[in-house]
């Protein structure tokens, strides 16, 4: 949100409903294990072949946490034992050299993110020890994007020394809410001073852009201890803002179970505790770029978004499209130009796969011309907020208004409340449609709208 507006709660309790983010689409429940390493292989050669894809994206995920963070839904284990840690290594390695082989020559990565569980949970010399594989493997684009997801908890000045000798210039950090109540009910006890040392490392060390991750919706949050938080991380001063909803799903992660439901906000205080956080960012000047994301006007984030380049894939925000996304590690989901694959979810399963000298894919899905086309939509519209109709019919050969004419009419209800300009040849996203983004691009999901009716699988949208 440019100029601050006030957030209209009553719109977002009418539209409260459980949805996907779409860091895919189709989303991850509609992959399928009959997708295996030849299909991703022929997918690989195809794009080198039309050429369009030649710079590269490459993830790694670190599972291993130091303690369980009990409101915590990644993929992530608790480990301390550093045995584990470096067969795992060893495992990131092969993995890296097998797909590798069949990357092709002559690519070069523009963007590299560590994600987690925690990826300084590793030690220096492990830090040191992977980013050396990969530079030996991959060749980099002088200005690549290299960023690492960082819990300021037990991280020392040497893991960040460790992280930029290995060419890491972005960083996030998780700090979710700084009360001492309610760090105590999450498991997560993370003094101001240590996030601020970590802050300080970072800038001390050339990191260029530094991510804060908030979290709203957490045990004995109130307005009064939530403003405080804020206020403390403003005084940190991030180029980027992660505010997340939390999303308690005991049901399907037990350990959130140890967090108890009367500790919680009720959907109304949670849905204040949102619109606090989206005044307190506005008035420091923070933009709202959307899907729980906040970037100051002159991050590389805000302009794309304002200049309508924004793009958007696993690894969250980016002004890269056309690159063929590689993802290593447990759990971890790649993504060519019509191809997702993720890797197996369990260490055991996943080493297996490596044993065999096999690629260790679990599923995937190849989009179809119908996916490929919603798939544009639905980012087109999540990352820019607007979309031009023409654009579509000249691409795909369709005429919008028909193709899309289930959609169009579901979003006379939106457009009613404000929410999106249904236009002849544009559709426009309003400023507070913006907050129920998920919600708009819900009608452009074909399978969800299949599936109505059935037990919703993800979180709440807001
Ligand atoms: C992999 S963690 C970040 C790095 C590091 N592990 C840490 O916690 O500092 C990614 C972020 O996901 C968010 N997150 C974790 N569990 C969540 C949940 N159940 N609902 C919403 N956000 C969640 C948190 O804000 C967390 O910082
Ligand atoms: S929030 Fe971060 S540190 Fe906490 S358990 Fe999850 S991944 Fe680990």
């Amino acid at each position: 949100m440019n100029a601050f507006q006030p957030v209209d709660i009553a719109l977002l309790k009418k539209y409260d409903k459980a949805g996907p983010r779409y860091t895919s689409y189709p989303t991850a429940p509609y992959f399928s294990e009959a997708l295996d390493e030849t299909a991703y292989i022929t997918h690989i050669e195809k794009d080198i072949k039309s050429m369009e894809y030649k710079d590269i994206s490459l993830y790694f995920h670190i599972p291993f946490c130091d303690t369980l963070c009990y409101f915590c839904g990644c993929t992530m284990m608790v480990t301390r034992s550093q045995d584990k840690i470096e067969e795992y290594l060893d495992y990131l390695e092969k993995e890296i050299l097998l797909l590798r082989k069949h990357i092709g020559d002559g690519r070069k990565v523009r963007q590299l993110h560590w994600g987690g569980g925690t990826p300084t949970h590793l030690s220096p010399i492990q830090i040191s020890r992977l980013g050396k594989a990969i530079h030996h493997s991959f060749d980099f684009h002088e200005d690549a994007e290299v960023s690492v997801e960082i819990d300021p908890r037990e991280l020392t000045r040497e893991h960040m020394v460790a992280l930029s000798d290995a060419g890491f210039n972005r960083c996030s950090m998780g700090i979710q809410d700084f009360d001492p109540k309610v760090q105590e009910a999450v498991n997560r006890i993370q003094p101001e001073s240590i996030t601020r040392d970590a802050v300080n490392w970072a800038r001390e060390l050339g990191f260029s852009s530094i991510n804060l991750d908030l979290m709203y919706g957490l045990p004995h949050q109130n307005q009064e201890t939530y403003a405080k938080t804020i206020e403390t991380v403003l005084t940190l001063n991030p180029d980027r803002l992660a505010v997340f909803n939390y999303a308690h799903l005991p049901s399907m992660i037990k350990h959130q179970g140890l967090i108890k439901e009367e500790w919680l906000p009720t959907a109304d205080q949670k849905l204040e505790l949102l619109e606090l956080s989206i005044e307190k960012l506005n008035k420091a000047g923070y933009i709202y770029i959307g899907m729980d994301h906040f970037a100051k006007p002159d991050d590389e984030l805000t302009i794309a978004m304002e200049n309508g380049t924004l793009y958007r894939n696993f690894q969250g925000y980016s002004t890269h499209s056309g690159i063929n996304l590689f993802a290593m590690g447990m759990s971890s989901i790649g993504m060519l130009s019509d191809l997702y694959v993720q890797n197996y979810k369990n260490l055991p399963a996943y080493y297996a796969a490596l044993d065999k000298g096999q690629l260790p894919i679990m599923r995937g899905v190849a989009l179809t011309e119908d996916d490929l086309l919603r798939r544009e939509v639905i980012t087109e519209l999540m990352c820019n907020f607007k979309l031009d109709k023409s654009k579509f019919e000249q691409k795909y050969s369709i005429s919008f208004d028909a193709y899309f004419s289930d959609a169009l009419q579901n979003l006379k209800s939106f457009e009613a409340d404000g929410l999106i300009e249904l236009g002849k040849n544009q559709l426009e996203v309003s400023q507070m449609g913006r907050l129920l983004i998920r919600n708009i691009v819900m009608n452009f999901d074909y399978y969800l709208m299949k599936k109505q009716g059935e037990k919703p699988q993800f979180s709440k949208t807001v």
